[in-house]
């Protein structure tokens, strides 16, 4: 199988280590089988999340040391902006530290009590916030989406019929907003296409409703976008990220993905200045001043680096590149997983691969459970474990999917960690029938899959 070389070489280097398999098999019983509560020192690779978790280049470390602490008006605020704005043709922008802050501080600005988010997906952060304004979510993705072995060029996209049937039912004036989640995380990384993007925008148009770009991987979907969407073939990076943007009214965006940087987020309105006054307001009670979002200046100067190297290409080839190699080694072991390969992971179709666990005894986390112990893999359940209950009735809600996540960092790993996790599937793979599932003797009311206890059947 062919693969992408790295396009960077090693400067500093973070050692590893393995524990021995005893070693593990005590470490996730410690850990009450909740793969966020083990130490990471205790893992050898780890996949739970692309989020925060990336390797910043030695252009963004200079930057930290340049950044601009003022607590109003530094450089390096400024230098973020300007990056941003050229980026995106955004007028109004907005850094917070993290995506979850700009879901805070935009949807208690344009969600009412009792209306509802209609998205392609809701991340379950973005869904945690839409309920903690007293709103609902509803998920409105292409049919294939659900469909782990039908490889569709962009299984990320929104159900137009769907959304539009959706706001009639509804009406329009219950509709808060419209979510486009590019690339479609929780349905594995999927991209969403131009035109999707544009006839979206089109519906929230017709109807009068704010259409917002979640835009975690927009960088990851752009390369997509240009390797799949007919007449984009030629166009550049950039240029697709701006046609892609011009259709939305504002965007949400975790930083700590597609932006390479540990932590930071960005909140953009288009051109609506009186919303954007909202934004700030609630900005300066929720993160801090507008001027540095809760961030440091260091975090805001990597940041604006860090936005224009996510778009080179030679990244994205080799980034995407890893993840379809990955892909190309389950492929020959038969290993069921959301196909084509997402942006930014694999997701395992743990429904598949453990027929015999239901999906209330968590398949996706039973699976994330043996990575752990057969090779020190962490990753994460994307299914009813992460799910959760029914709002309004307290029920464990069944997930369209049974996904375990094996969320590659960017610029981290190297090809020869890539081969081990696919080496540790395979030999899960030959011993699947003896896999247990789970139940869960302790859960927080909301997220939650971050802090469960769990215990094998
Ligand atoms: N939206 C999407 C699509 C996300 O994937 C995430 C985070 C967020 C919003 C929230 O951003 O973490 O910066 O507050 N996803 C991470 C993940 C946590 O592992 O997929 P955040």
């Amino acid at each position: 199988i062919k693969y992408v070389p790295e396009p960077f070489r090693i400067k500093m280097v973070e050692t590893i280590k393995m524990l021995s398999p005893e070693e593990r098999e005590q470490k996730i019983a410690e850990a009450n089988y909740n793969l966020f509560n083990l130490k990471s020192e205790d893992v050898y690779i780890d996949l739970l999340t692309d989020s925060g978790t990336n390797a910043m280049s030695q252009e963004q470390w200079s930057g930290v040391m340049r950044g601009d602490e003022a607590y109003a008006g530094g450089s390096s605020y400024l230098k973020l902006i300007k990056t941003a704005q050229e980026i995106f043709d955004y007028k109004h922008i907005q850094p917070v530290h993290q995506g979850r802050a700009a879901e805070k501080v935009l949807f208690g600005a344009v969600l009412k009590e009792g209306q509802y988010s209609i998205s392609n997906m809701h991340f379950d952060t973005t869904r945690a916030h839409v309920e903690l304004v007293g709103g609902r979510a509803i998920d409105c993705v292409v049919a294939e989406a659900l469909d782990p072995a039908k490889r569709a060029p962009f299984k990320g996209n929104m159900d137009i019929e769907k959304l539009e049937s959706l706001i009639k039912e509804l009406g329009a004036d219950k509709i808060g907003v419209v979510i486009m989640t590019i690339t479609n995380n929780s349905a594995g990384g999927q991209p969403v296409s131009v035109q999707n993007i544009r006839e979206t925008a089109e519906i929230c148009k017709k109807y009068g409703i704010h259409f917002c770009i979640d835009a975690a991987r927009y960088a990851e979907n752009a390369y997509f976008v240009k390797q799949r969407e007919k007449g984009y073939e030629n166009k550049s990076i950039q240029e697709i990220i701006k046609e892609m943007f011009s259709y939305g009214d504002m965007f949400t965006m975790s930083a700590k993905k597609d932006t390479i940087v540990n932590m930071g987020g960005l909140l953009a309105i288009k051109d609506d200045a009186e919303l954007f006054q909202q934004v700030k307001n609630r900005t300066i009670s929720f993160e801090g001043f507008t001027t540095y979002g809760g961030l440091s200046g260091r975090d805001l100067e990597a940041l604006a680096i860090g936005l224009t190297e996510g778009l080179d290409e030679n990244y994205l080839r080799y980034r995407i590149g890893q993840v379809e190699y990955l892909a190309g080694r389950l492929d020959e072991a038969g290993i069921a997983y959301q196909s084509p390969a997402g942006g930014h992971g694999i997701f395992v179709d743990a429904k598949d691969m453990l027929p015999h666990i239901p999906y209330y005894e968590f398949p996706g986390q039973a699976l994330a459970i043996e990575l752990y112990k057969e090779a020190g893999i962490r990753t994460c359940d994307i299914g009813s474990y992460m799910l959760g209950n029914d709002p309004d009735t307290g029920e464990q809600l069944r997930a369209g999917f049974e996904f375990t996540r094996l969320a590659i960092p960017r610029r981290v790993y190297t090809q020869a960690h890539i081969d081990i996790m696919a080496d540790a599937l395979i030999a899960i793979k030959e011993r699947a029938s003896e896999v247990k599932g789970y139940k869960i003797t302790w859960e927080p009311p909301i997220l939650r899959h971050f802090q469960a206890s769990l215990a094998p059947i």
